[in-house]
């Protein structure tokens, strides 16, 4: 196959034709009628050459950029020896990996079930706590998003599971940030909390120091799970390598995904406290995932976790994450009547805007401007800039310089 040749040619009508007409109606409406041919550190060229800064990320796949030389020399060595493993017999890479999760995340997290997606290591957070609780409530925020799997779909909005019904009962939302309703909601028939440290598809809306240890209190007082989920805002998003360390409180459990691949491999985590994994020692075969941490993948994200952990690797999220705040108050004072408010934690940045409409126009005027970012799905009124952890300082000016051509751009708008 002549995959430039196709790319330029035929790739974007086949994708129409095959593949989604209904996400290429969008993508042209949003600038993103493309196809991402050659990519290669923070940028992604399209079939024609013209470059792109990713201020996507996928939510984090791409921390370490495109194409990351040292992850791809590490699956081509990890080729070498092994496969995707039998899901069914034991696993020296599942095992490495796992001891250096117990290790890296917070207390006494101890055990790690792998998984492909976040969904499906959400899925199993949930099936978890109900077993050991025996209870059925599960209580998530409103604007929270853990993935499009039975449960975890679940735990979302109504715009996006009131096509499916009937779906799992016993899911209840409770506003994000608000112990009050959180501690009305957790009676003795609560299984679990989960939320993310940092809701991403609802504009990255960062909770104050005392949010999480109170969830933590509410949680112990009825005896219900605390689950966290990190697929967004982990592995060195926030500048630390978890977001929770900022809040100091140990949960329940922890679900990791999209940077765990490296971008490379499919890669999520359900890791818990050794009292959650005694349902699993009595039944070790409840929960199968074959494809659920491929050993091939074990190894490039434990070069992932290598990486990220580095003290220095996170400072430098931290500065980068401050020359972004600095440039965005700029930008703030001269479109105030556009910008409403920075939030930003490291590189996990959102931008609150007066009108849901607003999210839609930036998102187009950043395409046209060179950048690739998204509005937030449930709170249209945010934009959601989340670069990979590795953009250079010249790269950040970039971004900014491209933020206030856009505002200015949306003035005249
Ligand atoms: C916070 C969060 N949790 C879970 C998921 C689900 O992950 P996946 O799409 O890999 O199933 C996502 C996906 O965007 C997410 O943002």
């Amino acid at each position: 196959m002549d995959w430039e040749k196709y790319l330029k040619e035929e790739a974007l009508l086949d994708y129409e034709k095959y593949v989604s007409p209904g996400k290429l109606k969008a993508y042209r409406l949003l600038g993103f009628d493309f196809v991402p041919a050659r990519r290669e550190g923070v940028w992604i060229y399209d079939q024609n050459g013209r470059k792109y800064l990713n201020c996507r990320s996928s939510g984090g796949v791409f921390n370490f950029g495109h194409r990351p030389a040292e992850l791809i020399a590490e699956l081509e060595q990890a080729l070498r020896l092994f496969d995707i493993g039998d899901h069914l017999l034991a696993s020296g890479a599942r095992a490495a990996l796992a001891k250096k999760l117990a290790e890296l995340t917070p207390g006494d997290i101890q055990y790690t079930v792998f998984g492909v997606s976040g969904g499906e290591a959400v899925d199993l957070a949930i099936k978890l706590a109900r077993a050991h609780t025996q209870r059925p409530k599960i209580i998530s925020a409103i604007g929270g998003y853990h993935g499009h799997t039975g449960f975890a779909l679940a735990t979302g909005d109504e715009e996006f599971k009131k096509y499916f019904g009937p779906l799992a009962p016993g899911f209840v939302q409770v506003p994000f940030g608000d112990l009050k309703a959180l501690e009305k909601e957790l009676d003795q028939t609560a299984a679990a909390v989960i939320f993310e440290t940092i809701p991403a598809t609802f504009g990255i809306k960062i909770p104050p120091l005392d949010f999480f240890p109170g969830v933590r209190k509410l949680c112990d007082r009825a005896g219900a799970v605390m689950i966290i989920d990190e697929v967004q805002a982990g592995l060195g998003r926030t500048g630390k390598l978890w977001a929770i360390e900022e809040y100091n409180v140990v949960p329940d459990i922890m679900v990791m995904g999209k940077g765990l691949s490296g971008a490379i491999y499919p890669m999520s985590a359900t890791c818990l406290r050794p009292f959650l994994n005694r349902f699993l020692e009595e039944h070790p075969f409840i929960h199968i995932s074959t494809m659920g941490g491929s050993e091939a993948g074990c190894l490039v994200t434990l070069k992932v976790l290598e990486m990220t952990g580095k003290p220095e690797f996170l400072s430098e999220v931290r500065r980068k994450g401050g020359a972004f705040e600095k440039g965005l108050s700029g930008i703030q004072k001269r479109h105030p009547r556009l910008v409403k408010e920075i939030r930003c934690q490291g590189l996990m940045i959102g931008i609150g805007m007066p009108e849901p409409k607003y999210g839609m126009l930036l998102t187009m005027a950043l395409s046209k401007n060179g950048v690739i970012a998204l509005f937030a799905h449930n709170d249209p009124s945010a934009m959601i800039i989340m670069p990979p952890l590795i953009i250079s300082d010249s790269e950040i000016a970039f971004v900014l310089e491209a933020l206030e051509k856009s505002f200015m751009e949306l003035e005249k708008f």
